[in-house]
């Protein structure tokens, strides 16, 4: 969506706000020994009691409240009986819906003590969704979020996934336009104040492409590498965004 009035922002940043304190909480009480379920129902309960829908099950039925993906799982995982262990990397999915607004975000939380390569990835992925933010702004072409997060990406030494685009978002979970998390050319389509995207570039080890896993939502990589994920809603204007997914 494109924010016409105060009131279009007011009604996303309390949405943004109620989805970035739900990820959070989360976070505060992911440890080994818990079951992704059980990490789902903490969320479930924190979205609830803010009156806020869970968007992957009202928008795409999907059987779960958040969605957790774990280490070379990329994105959709389902929660469900898997234990979290120490030295994952747990991928943390939030996005829902209030009063007619849609907001998402999400955050790859690596479970102490990880490898250095586990920690190297997740630092870069901050970094990444850090300068891809920066970069975007009216006036700029799209592919100039890619193309940032892409940069930071090879620096360290990793790949960008190429088949998981950030997304238009606000009115609806998935809108127009599809944000590239790396540098396609072709995406030169020019970025308007006021519109309403996703940032959300996955860094992997090695993979440049995910496939969807047996149980039909999981998208992982083939090849085992490594995915970390970070992502904001944010609002562009002619200046730094407006991230709406901040806590
Ligand atoms: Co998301
Ligand atoms: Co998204």
């Amino acid at each position: 969506m494109t924010i016409e009035s105060g009131n279009d922002l007011l009604g996303l940043q309390r949405i943004g706000k109620i989805v970035a304190l739900t990820l959070q909480e989360m976070k505060k009480h992911l440890r080994p020994g818990l079951t992704t379920a059980e990490l789902d129902e903490i969320g479930g309960a924190f979205l609830k009691k803010h009156g806020a829908h869970p968007a992957p099950k009202l928008v795409h039925n999907f059987p779960g409240i958040t969605c957790i993906s774990l280490n070379n799982e990329a994105a959709h995982g389902i929660p469900g009986d898997r234990l979290i262990r120490q030295g994952d990397l747990v991928n943390i999915d939030v996005s829902a819906e209030l009063d007619g607004f849609f907001a998402d975000t999400g955050a790859t939380i690596p479970v102490l003590p990880v490898s250095p390569l586990k920690q190297k990835l997740c630092d870069c992925g901050q970094r990444a969704l850090k300068r891809a933010i920066a970069s975007a702004r009216a006036g700029r072409p799209i592919n100039a979020i890619g193309r940032a997060a892409q940069t930071t990406a090879h620096r360290c030494g990793f790949t960008v996934i190429r088949n998981l685009p950030g997304h238009g978002v606000g009115g609806d979970l998935h809108e127009e336009p599809t944000v590239p998390g790396f540098y396609l050319p072709l995406a030169n389509q020019r970025l308007t104040e006021g519109l309403v995207i996703t940032v959300e570039p996955f860094l992997s080890t090695g993979a440049h492409h995910v496939v969807p896993d047996a149980d039909g939502w999981t998208l992982k990589t083939s090849d085992g590498s490594l995915v970390a994920q970070y992502e904001h809603t944010i609002v562009i204007t002619k200046k730094r965004p407006i991230i709406i997914t901040a806590v």
